[in-house]
């Protein structure tokens, strides 16, 4: 009883961020849609993120796998992430401490900026089938819901007014599948609702690898 009324909680929470996500969707090419930049100051926020740069590249795109690339992120995710790091709700030895210092105005700035690079790319490989499938199709009957349609189909995000669902298509592999993990074994539960590790709960290590590999890649 209890096992059936969790599961259609976990589906009407689910419905309410899509309906959320489609009523927005489907204005404008997603792969060329402006990304928004929100109140800050990109070019203060340049001079600002000289130390974040030193990491994540002087454009937004990190060379280290396990350091996110933040070109053409939505600037309300960065910005969320950032607050996330300094309340400690999503916590990393490095990033805790990076953020703790940042005002309001110099997260808005420095998100700013990363937001109005030109969008993140993978290399365009041949994609990972099962990953492919996973990603676009999702999985019913294990309750997995098709990250496209909170992602895009491209994983480049849906419009700039549903800025939760972050830019994933074209991120490092490592990165991404450290997230998947981390998400499946409740080590990141920062997501709204928890709506991350809701979904991946019944998906294998293999699967997670084979999303991360279809995802990195667009
Ligand atoms: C010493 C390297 C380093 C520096 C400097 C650094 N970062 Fe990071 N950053 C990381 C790593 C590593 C992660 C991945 C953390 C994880 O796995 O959860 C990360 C994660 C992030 C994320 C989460 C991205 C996502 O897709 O969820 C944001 C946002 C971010 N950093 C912004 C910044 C900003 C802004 C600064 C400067 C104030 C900064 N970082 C400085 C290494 C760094
Ligand atoms: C109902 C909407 C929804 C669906 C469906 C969904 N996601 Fe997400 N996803 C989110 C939200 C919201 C976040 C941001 C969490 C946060 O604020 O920290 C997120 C975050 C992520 C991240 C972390 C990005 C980063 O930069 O750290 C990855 C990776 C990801 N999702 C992959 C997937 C995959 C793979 C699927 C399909 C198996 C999927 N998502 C399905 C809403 C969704």
């Amino acid at each position: 009883m209890i096992h059936i009324k969790s599961i259609i909680a976990v589906w009407l929470a689910l419905a309410v961020l899509l309906a959320a996500a489609s009523a927005l969707a489907g204005s404008g090419n997603t792969d060329t849609l402006k990304r928004r930049t929100g109140s800050g100051d990109p070019v203060a926020g340049k001079e600002k993120s000289q130390i974040c740069q030193g990491c994540h590249g002087v454009d937004g795109n990190s060379t280290d796998e396990l350091i996110p690339k933040l070109a053409g992120q939505y600037d309300e995710y960065i910005l969320k992430q950032m607050r996330n790091y300094q309340a400690g709700t999503r916590s990393h030895e490095l990033m805790n401490g990076m953020a703790a210092p940042l005002s309001d105005k110099d997260l808005a700035d420095i998100s700013a900026y990363f937001a109005d690079q030109a969008i993140m790319k993978g290399n365009g490989s041949t994609p990972n089938e099962i990953g492919k499938k996973i990603y676009l199709k999702g999985n019913i009957s294990e309750m997995v819901m098709t990250c496209a349609y909170c992602h895009g189909n491209t994983g480049k995000g849906l419009d700039p007014s549903t800025a939760m669902y972050p830019v994933v298509g074209g991120q490092h592999k490592a990165y991404l599948l450290k997230q998947l993990i981390d998400f499946r074994g409740d080590d990141r539960l920062n997501s709204p609702n928890v709506i991350m590790n809701r979904i991946l709960r019944s998906l294998s290590d293999s699967e997670l690898e084979a999303l991360a590999e279809y995802i990195s890649v667009q």
